[in-house]
C-alpha cells in the first residue's frame, strides 16, 4: 500500500454514510470531512450531557442530525440504505464508568447489539468502522503496544468498550459484515470537550490556558502519543475505503510519544508562551485507574492502508488553540 495515502473523493461522492455519535468530537470531524468529499451524511446523536456532543459541532458540515438514543430509538429507518457506518457513539468517561457502570454498559455494549440487529435489517451490506480504544489494554506490559498485547481493562469503561468491539467482530465472523475496529490513542483537536476533563485531560488544559489560569499536571513522566483530529478522520476514511481491513482490529497512534510534562510545556509554547501549570500527585481514585505510559504500535494499520499521521504535535496544538480562542464561551456550556 502507498505510504501517506489520502482519502479518495471518487470513492465518497454520493455515498450514503451514517455517523453514530456524529455530533461529538470525532464524529463531527468525520461529518465535516465527509461533507467536503461529497458524501450524503446522517449523524445520529442523543446529545447526552457530560459528553462531547453539541448541535453546533455540525454547523457547516451539511450533515443531517437525527437526535436519537441508540439504547431505545427505532434505528432501522435511520440506517436504511447506508453504504458505510462510522460507529462513534459511546460513553467515554473512565471515571464516569466507575460511578455509573450500568449506563456505561448500556451504551457501550447493549446498545451495540441493538445497532447490529437494526443494521442487519436496514443495511445488510454496509461497511462498519467502529471506534474502539487502547484503554482496555490496561497498564502496558511492553511499549509500543501492538494488537497482540493482553487485554486487562483497568476500569469498567475498558470492559464495556471491549465487549462492544467484540460484538462487532462476531458480526463479521458469523454474518460476514465488513467490520473494522480502530483502537484509538488519545485524540485532540477542534471540538474536543474542553469544559472539563471528562473526554481527556488536554481538554481542561486548553480551557485553563485560554482563560489565563494555571492547569494541573498529574504526575508528568507518563508517555502518550497524541493523534490530531484530521489524522484520526483520515484513518477512519481509509479504513472504510480499504476492503482488506474487513474483519480486523487495528491500533491507531499519533505523533511520536512524549512525556506529559513535555506536552504541557508544548501547549504553553503553542499559546505564545502564555500559560503555566502546577505539578500535582494523582488523586488516589484516578491513580487507581490510570494506565501509565502508552504508545501504539500501529504498523499493521499503516501497512494495510498507507495511512500516516501528518500533523505534528506543535502544529496540532496551535491549530486547536486557534480554533477555541474565539469560541471559548460556547464550548463551556453542555450539550445543546
Ligand atoms: N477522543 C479520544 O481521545 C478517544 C480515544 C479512544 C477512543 N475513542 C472513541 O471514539 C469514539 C468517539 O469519541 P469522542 O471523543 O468523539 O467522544 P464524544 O463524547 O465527543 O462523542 C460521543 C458522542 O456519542 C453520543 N452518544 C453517547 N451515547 C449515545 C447514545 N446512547 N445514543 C446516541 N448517541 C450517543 C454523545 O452524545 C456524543 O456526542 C468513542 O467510541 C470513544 O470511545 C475516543
Amino acid at each position: 500500500m502507498t505510504a501517506d495515502r489520502h482519502p479518495d473523493p471518487a470513492f465518497w461522492a454520493g455515498k450514503r454514510v451514517v455517523v453514530t455519535g456524529g455530533a461529538g468530537f470525532l464524529g463531527s470531524g468525520l461529518c465535516h470531512a465527509l461533507g467536503a468529499l461529497g458524501a450524503r451524511v446522517t449523524a445520529i446523536d442523543a446529545l447526552l450531557p457530560g459528553m462531547g456532543g453539541r448541535r453546533a459541532n455540525l454547523e457547516g458540515s451539511g450533515a443531517e442530525l437525527v437526535v436519537a438514543d441508540l439504547r431505545e430509538a427505532d434505528l432501522a429507518p435511520v440506517l436504511a440504505g447506508a453504504d458505510i457506518v462510522f460507529n462513534m457513539a459511546a460513553q467515554i468517561s473512565h471515571a464516569g464508568s466507575m460511578a455509573d457502570p450500568f449506563s456505561d454498559l448500556a451504551i457501550n455494549a447493549t446498545a451495540q447489539l441493538r445497532l447490529i440487529a437494526a443494521l442487519r435489517e436496514a443495511a445488510p451490506g454496509a461497511v462498519v468502522v467502529h471506534a474502539s480504544t487502547r484503554q482496555f489494554y490496561g497498564r502496558a506490559q511492553r511499549l509500543p503496544v501492538d494488537e497482540a498485547h493482553p487485554v486487562v481493562p483497568p476500569d469498567f469503561n475498558g470492559v464495556s468498550k471491549f465487549a462492544g468491539e467484540q460484538y462487532w467482530m462476531v458480526e463479521h465472523r458469523v454474518h460476514g459484515r465488513p467490520v473494522v475496529s480502530l483502537r484509538l490513542t488519545n485524540c485532540y483537536g477542534p471540538r474536543l470537550r474542553i469544559a472539563d476533563a471528562r473526554q481527556m485531560f488536554l481538554g481542561i488544559w486548553i480551557r485553563r490556558v485560554l482563560e489565563g489560569e494555571p492547569f494541573e499536571l498529574w504526575g508528568g513522566e507518563q508517555m502518550r502519543d497524541l493523534a490530531y483530529l484530521d489524522d484520526v478522520v483520515s484513518a477512519f476514511l481509509l479504513a472504510a475505503e480499504t476492503p482488506g481491513c474487513a474483519g480486523r482490529v487495528f491500533n491507531l497512534g499519533g505523533d511520536a510519544p512524549l512525556a506529559l510534562r513535555r506536552l504541557a510545556e508544548m501547549l504553553v509554547a503553542a499559546n505564545g508562551g502564555q500559560g503555566r501549570f502546577v505539578v500535582r500527585e494523582f488523586p488516589p481514585e484516578r491513580r487507581a485507574i490510570d494506565i501509565g505510559s502508552y504508545a501504539a504500535d500501529d504498523t499493521a494499520f499503516r501497512a494495510a492502508t498507507g495511512w500516516a499521521p501528518r500533523v505534528p504535535l506543535p502544529e496540532g496544538l496551535a491549530r486547536t488553540l486557534a480554533f477555541f480562542r474565539p469560541r471559548l464561551t460556547p464550548f463551556l456550556q453542555d450539550a445543546a
